[in-house]
């Protein structure tokens, strides 16, 4: 992640002087995982890929913050998060009971390294999230700049379960028809969705279907190279060192906006 963007808020002002937005729904998708809709402050740019804190106040009256991937593409009126709930987690303990016409609080001020921006033209963009991680990538797919900039985007996305695949297949069939991003996508947009702890038709850490050469067979396509193939990367600490090394070995190197090279990284969550 940008090293220079505040993950947790503790420091922060009251919340009374902190920005609101006004919730517009919410759906629960799994008892782990939720995603929710938002206003949208007329204040806020955003790249698609970049995250904002968002956050609830707290019970001793300060805001509770935490760093939030906007789901949404950058041209949607609202702004739309995928959330972990956390059993006994300060922020997503309390935020899994919104509703909509509740507010939250939300800086619109967004940041972020998982930006079309700090990547090199190439042909192939591959997508790797994990968990809620697929969040950055949510905005991406629907970003028709992503498919004026690549022939192919493959989104990969490694669960335990499959019922946290459930918002990622939704996404992706609903590009298909959105009647904006739909025309840009068609036979562009390749998904590769992947359990590891319960079955499905691909099982298997995306790792492993990368080391042993499984995915590029599947797909039907060459194996990953520093002349066409990009790569954006958003999961765990551990995940992300893992790609991160299989990515260096196929011959990529880690970009940032100053400096865009062949991926670029963000950690989904912090611990
Ligand atoms: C750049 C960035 C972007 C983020 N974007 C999102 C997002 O789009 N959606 C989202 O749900 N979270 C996201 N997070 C994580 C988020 O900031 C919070 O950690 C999360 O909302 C939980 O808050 P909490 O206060 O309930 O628990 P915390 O005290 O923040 O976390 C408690 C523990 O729960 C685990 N955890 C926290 N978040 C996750 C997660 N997302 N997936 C798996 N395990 C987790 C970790 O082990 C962590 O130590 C992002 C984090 C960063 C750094
Ligand atoms: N049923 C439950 O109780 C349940 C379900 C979901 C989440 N949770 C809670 O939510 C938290 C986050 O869970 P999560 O599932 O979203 O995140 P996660 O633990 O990071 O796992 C998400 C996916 O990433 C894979 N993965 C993890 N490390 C990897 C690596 N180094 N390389 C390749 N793949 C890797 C996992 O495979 P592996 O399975 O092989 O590790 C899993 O398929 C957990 O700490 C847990 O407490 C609980």
């Amino acid at each position: 992640m940008n090293d220079l963007a505040p993950v947790t808020d503790t420091a922060a002002p009251a919340a009374k002087t902190l920005p609101t937005e006004t919730v517009t729904a919410v759906r629960h998708w799994s008892e782990h995982l939720f995603s929710f809709r938002v206003t949208r402050p007329r204040s806020l740019r955003f790249r698609s890929g970049e995250f904002v804190m968002i956050g609830l106040t707290g019970d001793n009256g300060r805001p509770l913050l935490r760093a939030y991937s906007i789901a949404s593409p950058a041209w949607d009126e609202e702004l739309e998060f995928y959330s972990i709930k956390v059993q006994d987690g300060p922020l997503t303990s309390r935020l899994q009971h919104i509703q909509p016409g509740d507010e939250i609080i939300l800086k619109p001020k967004a940041v972020g390294t998982l930006v079309l921006d700090a990547l090199l033209p190439g042909k192939r963009l591959w997508l790797f999230a994990t968990g809620t991680g697929i969040a950055p990538f949510a905005s991406l797919i629907r970003d028709p700049e992503t498919y004026e900039r690549y022939d192919e985007v493959i989104l990969t996305h490694t669960t335990r379960e499959v019922a946290a695949l459930a918002y990622g297949e939704e996404l992706v069939a609903s590009v298909a028809e959105d009647p904006l991003v739909g025309e840009f996508a068609a036979g562009k947009l390749r998904y590769y969705p992947t359990t590891t702890r319960e079955t499905s038709p691909v099982m298997g850490r995306i790792t492993d279907h990368l080391r042993s050469g499984e995915v590029f067979e599947r797909l039907g396509i060459p194996a990953i190279n520093p002349a066409t193939d990009r790569g954006m990367v958003c999961g765990s600490l551990a995940f992300n060192k893992d790609i991160m090394e299989i990515l260096d070995g196929f011959g990529l190197r880690e970009g940032a906006n100053s400096e865009p090279a062949e991926y670029v990284v963000e950690k989904a969550f912090v611990g």
